[in-house]
């Protein structure tokens, strides 16, 4: 049986956009697999009245059940409400669809927003498809995110190499043909905590820490000027903050050489068209740093309350520090 996200209390991407794009901020996504990670999401998101977009990806349906995830993201609304946030805005975002039968299903299913993720076709079938899935989700008032451009992966020799970037003269004819309602681009951001080589990075004479390349703003700056006030996407936006790193790493993790996208460059993106801005590596630093520390620190506890309430913390701290300091989205929804 269908149903329409409005009924479950969440709401689609488009004013929030519009807002956004006007008051120069970003809105915050975040992808959850597991029930800590939803409540800290919400309770930072309730606690700043930000407007929020929970993501399902692939490998999150594979995980926990989409179905589960769903009625998770339904409580969310309830569970906010309950935190003192009267008029919750909180959109449930299919992260990287990769087909219109996928897409279609989450329109079916209550999600608010889906996003097609074409990006790897070639484009005339990036248009198609793309255009297949806006018209069926218009039809139900969801939102869609497409994508132009490839993220660098952190395979590739050099991931800020000009040809994996949005090509700026393709996006209005993209827009206008596929009629999607927000676009993720390429700039020089990448998924995971591994976003560039040390090859592709200096070092910090002081710290010896990695220091990325910069983001490309001037591919950024041409996208807007073709596309002035349309909503951008910045995925891979993980600054894969050296705290969590460190704190994975002395209690027994081994991640070296973990780099992410610097949070003044975010913040700066966040100031222009980019309206919707992804984070889930952090998350996952933050749950992952916080639980190592507690059971080495507590090697008697075997409660899993025990550790995943630190856990829990830690990760609502990091997202309130994301909305406020990075997104600038606090306020944005009472
Ligand atoms: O875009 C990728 C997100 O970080 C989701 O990753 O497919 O491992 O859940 P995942
Ligand atoms: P990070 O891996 O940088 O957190 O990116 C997440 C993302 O883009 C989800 O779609
Ligand atoms: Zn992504």
């Amino acid at each position: 049986m269908k149903v329409s996200f409005k009924e479950l209390g969440l709401v689609n991407t488009r004013e929030m956009f519009a807002k956004a794009v006007k008051g120069g901020y970003a809105i915050p996504a975040f992808n959850f697999n597991n029930m800590e990670q939803l409540q800290a999401i919400i309770q930072a998101s309730a606690e700043t009245k930000s407007p929020v977009i929970l993501q399902v990806s692939k490998g999150a349906r594979n995980y926990a059940n989409q179905t589960l995830l769903r009625y998770m993201a339904q409580g969310a609304v309830e569970y906010a409400k309950e935190l003192g946030w009267k008029k919750p805005q909180i959109v449930l975002h299919l992260d990287h669809g990769d087909s219109y039968e996928l897409c279609k299903s989450c329109v079916d299913f209550g999600f608010s927003s889906v996003m097609i993720d074409a990006s790897s076709l070639p484009y005339d079938e990036n248009v198609k498809l793309t255009r297949k899935v806006v018209n069926y989700a218009h039809k139900y008032d969801v939102t869609v995110e497409a994508e132009l451009g490839v993220l660098a992966g952190v395979e590739d020799e050099v991931s800020s190499e000009v040809s994996h970037y949005t090509k700026p003269e393709e996006v209005i004819d993209f827009v206008k043909k596929t009629k999607c309602d927000s676009l993720a681009i390429s700039i020089g951001t990448s998924h995971g905590a591994y976003k560039f080589t040390p090859e592709q990075c200096t070092r910090d004479p002081q710290t010896g820490r990695l220091v990325p390349p910069p983001l490309a703003f001037d591919v950024l700056k041409a996208i807007e000027k073709k596309l002035p006030g349309f909503p951008i996407v910045l995925h891979g936006s993980s600054s894969v903050p050296q705290e969590y790193v460190d704190m994975c790493n002395k209690y027994g993790g081994k991640l070296p050489n973990a780099v992410g996208i610097p949070e003044e460059q975010l913040r700066k993106a966040a100031k222009s068209a980019v309206c919707k801005i992804n984070i889930d590596s952090d998350s996952r630093l933050a749950m992952t740093g916080a639980i190592r520390k507690h059971l080495a620190e507590n090697p008697g506890h075997f409660d899993p309350r025990q550790y995943l309430k630190p856990a829990r913390e830690e990760m609502k701290k990091m997202y309130v520090h994301k909305i406020i300091n990075v997104l600038g989205s606090n306020g944005k929804a009472r």
